[in-house]
């Protein structure tokens, strides 16, 4: 009986020992270890520095040629965080905190990753998150930016503090784009902007509600460590880099958005037609402020980890926005979106579609027009592979059910 009972513990120790070392054959970790012996291997799961956007495999294979091109304040600029980076990093960890389950068995041959926001469908559930000055990834910036967009018939929110202004992306988009707004405490100021985005036909205004104030150690260092003469550029005399388009002919701007508040929110609604957006809720506190406050969508979002370093993820803040918004209007979600994988865990928690920044900036700023259309197209086609794989042939099939 005891011999028994040894051989059969033996027998699953052994079983362990094989499935450890097959576990062990398979990491990245192995790979690596064989190139430093000098064994003629890859780590199949680094990413590589591409010369041709057709030759990416993933968005990252973009990331890594940014790193080799972008200036260096540039760089480090668009990937920092604030103070610590650890919203930055919990925003890409959250998503290993949610897993699928997968159903099987369902004809997926065809399928459709169309969705619509506001009254409008768009062939991906993609938007292009706004970020400021595209000209320092790439001198064809927004309008490279804008093409892409075009091409492939997703919405791009363009910043306020854009290189290229809103008249110029419209024109290269062929119809007006959504415009991002960061106000100013002095009313005439901000006014004038809702009225210039009016006019151009911008259908919906996002307001950005975080990156009030910002603490970013990362940017300061660097100008400390690099020394980097930005003056050179950046001076509004030195006319290599031009003052930003959308504040040309302002009334005088304080800067300072620490005024923001409901009667804010209030009052800029009362002074537009366009429809209007928050970017920056995180909780159902404000979810529920933003429906009495007649808003008509959110956008999920932690400024990709730059604006606080609450050290929460939005894929974990998306469940009780979700919950208080209670499919009374649209909801966004955006930071740390870079694979098929993330993008349905999101629709099934309950988000309408999902935006990105890095990722097309990479995109941007390694091939322009070409690279973000590319990246588009890779998201696109990982989000199809996952769909297939998880037996949904629409978005609107997408649901909680999918979520362990
Ligand atoms: C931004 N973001 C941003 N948001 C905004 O409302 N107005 C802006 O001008 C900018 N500018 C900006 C510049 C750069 C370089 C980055 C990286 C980001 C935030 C952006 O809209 C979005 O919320 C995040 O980029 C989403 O996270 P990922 O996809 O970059 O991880």
């Amino acid at each position: 009986m005891v011999l028994e009972k040894n051989k059969n513990r033996d027998a699953s120790t052994l079983a362990s020992r094989r499935a450890f070392l097959r576990f062990l054959a398979a990491s990245p970790a192995v790979y690596v270890a064989g190139q430093a012996l000098g064994q003629n291997v890859v780590d199949p799961y680094a990413p590589q520095v591409i010369t041709r956007a057709s030759d990416a495999i993933n968005v990252f294979d973009f990331h890594e040629v940014a790193k080799q091109t972008f200036l260096p304040g540039h760089y480090t600029s668009m990937s920092l965080g604030s103070d610590d980076g650890g919203t930055l990093r919990a925003n890409r960890e959250g998503f290993n905190q949610v897993q699928l389950r997968i159903r099987r068995l369902v004809d997926v041959r065809n399928i459709d990753t169309s969705i619509e926001l506001f009254g409008k469908r768009y062939p991906v559930p993609i938007l292009l998150a706004p970020c400021g000055s595209h000209k320092a990834f790439h001198p064809e910036g927004e309008l490279a930016v804008a093409r892409a967009a075009k091409s492939r018939d997703v919405e791009q929110i363009l910043s306020t503090v854009s290189s290229t202004s809103v008249e110029d992306v419209n024109a290269a988009r062929g119809r007006p784009v959504w415009f991002q707004l960061y106000p100013d405490e002095r009313w005439e100021a901000t006014k004038a902007l809702v009225e210039r985005a009016e006019q151009a036909g911008c259908p919906v205004l996002v307001l950005t509600i975080d990156n009030i104030i910002r603490n970013r150690d990362a940017l300061r260092r660097h100008r400390r460590d690099s020394n980097p003469d930005c003056q050179t550029c950046h001076a509004s005399d030195a006319g290599i880099i031009p003052m930003k388009p959308m504040f040309k002919g302002l009334p005088e701007r304080t800067g300072s958005r620490l005024f923001m508040d409901w009667d804010f929110v209030d009052r800029l609604k009362e002074s537009t037609s366009m429809k209007l957006v928050l970017k920056g809720v995180v909780t159902a506190e404000d979810a529920s402020l933003a429906i009495q406050h007649g808003v008509d969508g959110i956008i999920v979002s932690n400024h990709g980890g730059r604006a606080e370093d609450s050290g929460r993820s939005t894929i974990e803040s998306l469940p009780e926005v979700v919950e208080a918004i209670a499919g009374r209007m649209p909801i966004i979600v955006d930071s740390g979106f870079r694979r098929g994988t993330d993008i349905i865990k999101a629709l099934a928690m309950g988000a309408d579609a999902i935006a990105i920044g890095r990722p097309y900036l990479w995109g941007l700023g390694a091939f322009g027009q070409e690279g973000v259309e590319t990246v588009l197209d890779i998201l696109k086609r990982e989000l199809e592979i996952v769909m297939r794989q998880a037996s949904t042939t629409r978005i609107d099939e997408i649901s909680r059910k999918l979520i362990a």
